[in-house]
């Protein structure tokens, strides 16, 4: 048997996502580097996103309850990665990206970004440190570009994955299988 050894406790689930989220903050388009996200109910369709209480957009969300989730294709990640590396409340990041907006008058949307999700803010629970906002999802927004038989193709999208602590990018490799699909074999197995 191999030896395991137990780590210590900052744990991350490898790898992560890499988003951009959109508020507006002072008036203007506000930008964030988001990676703490994922999908956390099926109907609605609701997101989950962990941010820190003393970021500005925390502050944006609060104040306007809608937000966007922009999904970051690899074309992106220099701009993503400033809008990680400085605050709204210093410097003016609404020049990063163009965006337009859908229903929501407070939620812009990145127009790079392969996939904007318009977001309404649903519930939000305070940590110690972040808040996890859960958002419901009010609209869905790519281009024809990005799908393939009406579904969103990720060899099209070109998403990127980080990975903590060692802050690195990563691009997304080759399909391995088929999801409910590929365990079928051992499932019957378990079943004797
Ligand atoms: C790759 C990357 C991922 C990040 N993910 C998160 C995250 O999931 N949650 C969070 O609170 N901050 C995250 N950050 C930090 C914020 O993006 C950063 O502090 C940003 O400047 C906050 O902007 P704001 O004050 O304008 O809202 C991340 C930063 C980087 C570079």
């Amino acid at each position: 048997m191999p030896e395991r050894k137990n780590i210590g406790d900052n744990a991350f689930i490898l790898p992560e996502p890499m988003t951009v989220v959109g508020t507006m903050y002072g008036g203007k388009p506000n930008f964030m580097a988001v990676a703490w996200v994922t999908r956390c109910n099926y109907k609605p369709c609701l997101m989950a996103i962990c941010i820190n209480k003393k970021h500005a957009t925390s502050e944006s969300i609060t104040a306007n309850q809608e937000f966007s989730i922009n999904l970051a294709s690899e074309s992106m990640l220099e701009k993503v990665d400033a809008a990680g590396l400085i605050s709204g409340r210093k410097l003016d990041k609404s020049s990063l990206f163009e965006v337009h907006f859908g229903e929501l008058k407070n939620a812009p949307l990145v127009m790079e970004a392969p996939l904007s999700l318009e977001m309404r803010l649903h519930d939000k629970l305070e940590l110690d440190t972040n808040t996890i906002f859960v958002g419901e999802v009010m609209g869905v927004w790519t281009e024809d570009q990005y799908l393939t038989d009406e579904f969103v193709d990720i060899e099209k999208v070109r998403p990127y994955t980080l990975t903590m602590p060692d802050n690195r990018y990563w691009a997304v490799g080759r399909q391995l299988g088929r999801a409910w699909h590929d365990g079928k074999a051992v499932k019957n197995q378990l079943k004797g």
